[in-house]
């Protein structure tokens, strides 16, 4: 019978400490929502001692959250325990989680103790936070470099004070797989009360191998897998819960493990928190980076319109993403071109493949990235001009005033006529630009995405802009590149409202 893993999510509190600013009560919250909505088993919502602002989002954690367990760090400290306690007085289930470093170099300089003392600081925390609830999770810190000795030694009078779950955690990243799956099995082996608590792991990912630890772990016997979503956390990171997750799904059979993860919550998820922790995801981050399900190589998207599994080990649907995406680019083949042209609803009879592809690759090469609303355009070039700009920049400005707020000026040339905009505001500059060419354009575009890529040319600072927006369900992309951030993100803008306004132009809309 296939035995479930549990997954332990510490995105709220080893993700957000490694975070430049602390996450708000709300941030926090919503973040707890969605990986609830994930199934995640337990989530660790904070070290509640740490700071006021962390025990108040704790305390509105455990309000809320009903079908995921609260966890909460302490030290082995009675007012630790206590604090952890209170906060999650809400909850009806929930789990004070212990930690103690267990490894010579923690013992010696960090807690300048010896190792007997550190077992009496274990039990005696264990059995004071056993006054709250059963459910007490012990972490030997630094279990990566603990002697196999003190770490037997540790875990059986942990389990034996009451202890359910016993984390073995690579603190700092320094173990490698066969290493570390060999510390889950000298425990299973000679722990004589092993059998009475759940074995967890919690790896960081020093040398990139907090997935590979984790999974290793599980071969040997690991029950509880701790992470964070899109591997946040401390230093180089937790490991990635989105991989472990998604390698346990597709090698169940073989680890003879299940999670009860729901998987389409698993895309959404990630952005979430990349958007409140305001880390990007990178483009090549498994499962859940932009190119992750994106073929670019000619033979690639061929093989992929044939049957995607020659290319995909995972179906996108799985983790909530719509479809496969094909980049456009000037390695693409003439199946790629035909798909897009048939996304958008043109049949191979409505253009000329061969004159299309030629163009296509032609412009290819001079942007780099092509887009479907091109290829449109390209299709009916006797229609349209492919390069036409509709609106054109012609002048910008922005004055700061002396009580605060800022006047933004953009002169817009359409159709031979200028026309010159000002709005004054307190708000942020880009949402205002934003809104005064949303009014000037009566185009209702979303802004999806805004990236931000800095080069050095010459001594000057070159600001590109790359803008995703969404406008009648298409996406509409636009770049800006001045020295100016701000006037970069105006070209972009402008950029997209001539994509869309050329899109509508074909589409007679
Ligand atoms: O990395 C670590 O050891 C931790 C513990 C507190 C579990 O985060
Ligand atoms: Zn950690």
């Amino acid at each position: 019978m296939k035995n479930k893993i549990i997954i332990l999510d510490t995105t709220l509190r080893d993700g957000e400490q490694a975070l430049k600013a602390s996450l708000k009560v709300k941030e926090k919250l919503k973040i707890a929502i969605s990986l609830e909505k994930m199934g995640v088993d337990v989530i660790e919502s904070g070290f509640p001692i740490s700071s006021p602002g962390d025990f108040k989002s704790i305390q509105k954690i455990s309000q809320v959250i009903k079908n995921s367990k609260i966890c909460s760090l302490a030290r082995c400290l009675e007012k630790d325990i206590d604090v952890a306690a209170e906060a999650m007085s809400s909850s009806d289930l929930f789990r004070i989680h212990l930690f103690l470093g267990t490894s010579d170099i923690h013992v010696k300089s960090k807690l300048k103790k010896n190792f007997e003392e550190i077992i009496e600081m274990t039990v005696s925390s264990i059995k004071r936070a056993l006054r709250y609830t059963d459910d007490i999770e012990f972490s030997c810190e630094d279990a990566g470099r603990t002697s196999l000795d003190n770490l037997c030694k540790i875990v059986e009078k942990a389990i034996h004070a009451g202890a359910k779950t016993i984390n073995i955690p690579d603190t700092v990243g320094y173990a490698i797989p066969n290493k570390f799956g060999k510390i889950i099995k000298v425990l299973k082996n000679k722990v004589y009360n092993i059998d009475k608590a759940v074995i967890s792991v919690h790896c960081h990912n020093d040398l990139g191998m907090a997935v590979a630890n984790s999974i290793s772990a599980i071969q040997a016997g690991a029950r509880q897998i701790e992470g964070t979503i899109n591997g946040l956390g401390e230093r180089a990171g937790n490991a990635a819960l989105e991989e472990i997750i998604m390698a346990i799904k597709l090698h169940e059979k073989s680890l003879n493990v299940y999670t009860t993860i729901k998987h389409k919550e698993i895309y959404k998820t990630s952005q979430i928190v990349s958007r409140i922790c305001n880390i990007a995801i990178p483009i090549n981050k498994a499962i859940v980076g932009s190119n992750a399900f994106s073929h670019s190589s000619g033979i690639h998207q061929d093989g992929v319109l044939k049957n995607k599994k020659n290319y995909e080990i995972i179906d996108p649907k799985v983790i909530g993403l719509k479809t496969v995406r094909l980049n456009l680019t000037s390695r693409s083949g003439r199946a790629a071109v035909k798909f897009y042209m048939k996304e958008m609803g043109y049949h191979e009879s409505n253009y000329n493949i061969d004159q299309l592809y030629s163009k296509f690759l032609k412009l290819a090469d001079e942007r780099g990235q092509v887009f479907d609303y091109d290829l449109e355009a390209l299709a009916f070039s006797d229609k349209i001009k492919e390069k036409i700009s509709y609106y054109k920049l012609e002048y910008f400005s922005m004055k700061k005033k002396i009580e605060g707020s800022t006047v933004v000026k953009i002169k817009l040339s359409f159709k031979k006529k200028k026309h010159t905009f000002t709005m004054k505001t307190n708000d942020s500059l880009i949402e205002t630009i934003y809104l005064l060419l949303k009014k000037l354009t009566n185009y209702h575009f979303l802004m999806k995405e805004i990236q931000l890529n800095v080069e050095k040319n010459n001594k000057k600072e070159i600001k590109k802009i790359n803008i995703r927006a969404n406008y009648n369900n298409r996406s509409f992309y636009g770049i800006g590149v001045t020295e100016d951030i701000i006037e970069s993100i105006v070209q972009a803008m402008v950029n997209v409202i001539n994509n869309i306004r050329r899109y509508k132009k074909i589409k007679n809309i």
